[in-house]
């Protein structure tokens, strides 16, 4: 993503791989909309999209008295909020920006707004820093020679750069291990063929492409030595929501005894919720499921249920990747350990 002249530039992830197009926004309501229709999407990508959307929010609003910016720019943060409801991200950069707003409210409106552009502008530059120190961590995990399995697409495009659970993959790539990377294609939006496999044939990473259902077989054959997935939201005892089909192969990891990892920066921690069972699962329309982009594969009349995550239960999970180390179980005590979200 890119931030100039008060607009927000993002590849257009609808349209990958096979046109690569921009898509602005100019202001929040645009902003919002590129995350619900998924122009962007990826648990950090849309929480440093959401921040700028909230800066171009304070800039609307900017010639109001500053009692009634604060409120505009409040509801107008609300607005963003609900998007997408799973990724924790979205609420976490909202949050941030909206505590800064609370932090200076006696200061003038146009120094505010200064102030929460630098925000967006930190968010977005520490999750890069971030990933990179994740892909560092994760690294350790990665044997010389190694199958991989992973799903959805964790990569630059679901970050502000360099990816998470793709990122260790990248890392472990670049650090000249001999690995071979399995990518789900994760229907009913494609992430791991559309992009996914884009990134990895970008950065010549060995991969091959599967259909979701041949995971079990692959694990069966003994072809994958560990599997690495991202999140949308860790509860406080380690159950992790995420693309659907994760719990799957979480459920599949713990039947042949294959290390189950998924890598996640801790702002994905959400230490209000108790457990999986209390995080809200996005429900997304029933196109995406009776058909495949533009076409119709399914009759018009039948029903649908398309979730867009699913949660894996802490048990089925060897580690939890962050920015500060390497959370095992039991989680809930790891993850308490570790903490919460600080500056790197
Ligand atoms: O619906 P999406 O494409 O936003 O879902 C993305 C995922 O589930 C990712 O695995 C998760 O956000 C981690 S991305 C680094």
């Amino acid at each position: 993503m890119v931030f100039k002249q008060d607009s927000l530039k993002l590849i257009d992830q609808r349209k990958l791989p096979s046109e690569v197009q921009y898509f602005q926004a100019d202001d929040y309501r645009e902003v919002k909309f590129a995350i619900s229709d998924m122009v962007v999407r990826g648990a950090p990508a849309i929480g440093a999209t959401a921040a700028y959307g909230v800066y171009l929010a304070a800039l609307e609003y900017s010639t109001l008295e500053k009692e009634e910016f604060i409120q505009e720019v409040t509801r107008a943060s609300e607005e963003l909020k609900r998007a997408r409801p799973t990724a924790v991200n979205l609420a976490w950069a909202i949050r941030k920006m909206n505590e800064l707003i609370y932090q200076n409210r006696e200061k003038a409106v146009k120094q505010i707004v200064r102030l929460l552009r630098e925000g967006a502008e930190e968010i977005a530059k520490e999750d890069v820093k971030i990933n990179k120190k994740m892909a560092r961590h994760g690294n350790r995990l990665i044997p010389e020679e190694a199958g991989i399995l992973t799903h959805c697409n964790t990569g630059a495009l679901a970050t502000v750069g360099y990816g998470t659970a793709l990122g260790v993959i990248r890392e472990a790539h670049r650090s000249g291990k001999d690995i071979q990377v399995y990518a789900d294609e994760t229907r009913p939006r494609l992430q791991g063929a559309r992009l996914t496999a884009f990134e990895l044939v970008e950065e010549e990473i060995p991969a091959t492409l599967i259909v979701d259902s041949a995971a079990a077989t692959l694990i069966r054959d003994g072809k994958i030595d560990l599997i690495l997935v991202g999140a949308d939201r860790v509860a406080a005892n380690g159950d992790t929501a995420n693309k659907i089909g994760t719990y799957n192969l979480s459920a599949l990891a713990d039947i042949h005894e294959v290390p189950f990892y998924v890598v996640a920066p801790t702002s994905t921690i959400d230490f209000e919720v108790e457990n999986g069972d209390e995080i809200e699962i996005e429900e997304r329309a029933e196109e995406e499921v009776k058909g495949i982009q533009e076409v119709q594969i399914a009759p018009e009349a039948v029903n649908v249920y398309n979730p867009a995550f699913d949660v894996s239960p802490a048990e089925n999970i060897s580690g939890i990747v962050t920015e500060k180390g390497i959370a095992r179980p039991p989680l809930e005590e790891s993850l308490q350990k570790l903490g919460g979200y600080s500056k790197i």
